[in-house]
């Protein structure tokens, strides 16, 4: 037994792909605190290729995480029963005071309801945000996982609204900021120049490709990839924007399972496209700083380019990131060709949609978040 076994503890959780940046400098604000508390962190496994994790911790320096439950791939029922199985025997040995969890994945949900029906308090970072559209998971997960959290912290001001309607106490939620954008501020200055990263992955790259002149593509909601005629349409858009605008498009693993699945490559092949695997932090970073536009259905990279000031075309119908279109550079199109191709237009013929940085998306949300909990529970 150490020091740190009398320290309270306060269990974090990660699990897929956009968890990570979330929870990076969480780990670094606990480290810089004076003690009061010591962190373990439990990665779940719901992401676990190299590509899709490891290369995130380290490049992030996450620490090593203290559990991996390795629950790995498989239906939503069977991966979130999977980790609140092997969850609940970690929390019966730690006995934390509290379990912190980040964003809207399977495992954000799955290991908040084993904490809570243990009564140990709860805490959600990025909670509030709502699409309203229930056909997506995360609408669920986010829904879900605010009703039950003890401590809520907002990225922006609106979701305190959203939650206040669904009749959580104001009480109980802070308005922290973006740890997501505390990360890109921390490695912006150590991103990979996208010419290296093309390089790298490419090797018959010719350097034809400039700065600010490219788009980049990234999708791997279901909505856009597991139906054949939506995928198909999307993927025929993006060949003809290809064809004024060359396109760089980082494959998600499930993205890259049906476009074999429904035998979609060969399109890919006839546009200006160059497809890379997934692309690590630092590299997707400087990937998105340099382009000229980002189509995409992610979360996390609508927040980004907003704070970037990259123009950002989002395929999904709706989003639970609203400061991002009303004060950032987001315009939302769906997956209709004749939508995406005018925004497009929009992009190529006036340079897209310009923003402001929203309040709070300051490198410093981590550090308020950590003394919040420093001050509610020790
Ligand atoms: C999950 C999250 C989503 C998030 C996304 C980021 C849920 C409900 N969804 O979606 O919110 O935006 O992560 O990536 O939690 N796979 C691999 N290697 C991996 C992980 C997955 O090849 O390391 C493949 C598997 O074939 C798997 C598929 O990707 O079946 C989907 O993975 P899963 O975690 O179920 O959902 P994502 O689509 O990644």
């Amino acid at each position: 037994m150490n020091d740190n076994s009398k320290k309270p503890v306060l269990v974090c959780v990660v699990g897929a792909r956009p968890n990570f940046m979330k929870i990076a400098p969480i780990m670094a604000a606990i480290k810089k605190q004076e003690g009061h508390l010591q962190p373990y962190l439990v990665h779940t496994g719901q992401h676990y290729d190299e590509a899709m994790k490891d290369s995130f911790f380290r490049q992030l320096g996450i620490p090593e995480p203290d559990i991996d439950l390795e629950v790995g791939s498989g239906s939503h029922a069977v991966q979130t029963a999977e980790i609140m199985r092997l969850f609940e025997p970690v929390l019966d040995d730690l006995n934390p005071f509290a379990v912190l969890v980040v964003g809207d994945v399977n495992s954000t949900i799955a290991c908040g309801l084993v904490a809570v029906k243990k009564h140990i308090p709860l805490i959600h970072v990025e909670a509030g945000l709502r699409s309203g559209d229930r056909q997506m998971p995360e609408e669920i997960n986010r829904v879900l996982t605010d009703q039950i959290s003890d401590l809520l912290f907002t990225t922006e001001k609106e979701a305190e609204k959203n939650l206040v309607a669904e009749g959580i106490d104001s009480k109980r939620v802070c308005f922290a900021g973006n740890v997501m954008i505390d990360t890109l501020l921390n490695n912006l200055k150590k991103a990979t120049p996208f010419s290296e990263v093309l390089s790298r992955h490419i090797s018959s790259y010719r350097q034809n490709i400039e700065a600010k002149n490219y788009a980049l593509l990234t999708m791997h909601r279901p909505s856009n990839v597991d139906d054949e005629a939506v995928l198909s349409r999307i993927l025929d858009t993006i060949v003809e924007i290809s064809q004024k605008l060359p396109v760089i498009f980082p494959v998600h693993p499930r993205t890259a399972k049906m476009i074999e699945k429904f035998g979609l490559t060969s399109k890919l092949q006839s546009g200006n496209i160059t497809c890379l695997p997934p692309l690590p932090y630092l590299e997707i970073l400087g990937v998105v700083s340099s382009a000229k536009v980002v189509l995409t259905d992610s979360g996390g990279l609508q927040e980004e380019t907003t704070a970037l000031g990259v123009p950002c075309i989002t395929l999904r119908e709706s989003t639970e990131r609203p400061i991002t279109v009303d004060q950032g550079t987001n315009v939302i199109v769906g997956s209709d060709s004749e939508k995406i191709l005018s925004s497009m237009k929009e992009v190529l013929e006036r340079g897209g949609k310009s923003g402001q940085i929203p309040e709070k998306w300051d490198g410093h949300a981590a550090k308020r978040i950590i003394q919040k909990i420093i001050e509610h529970y020790l």
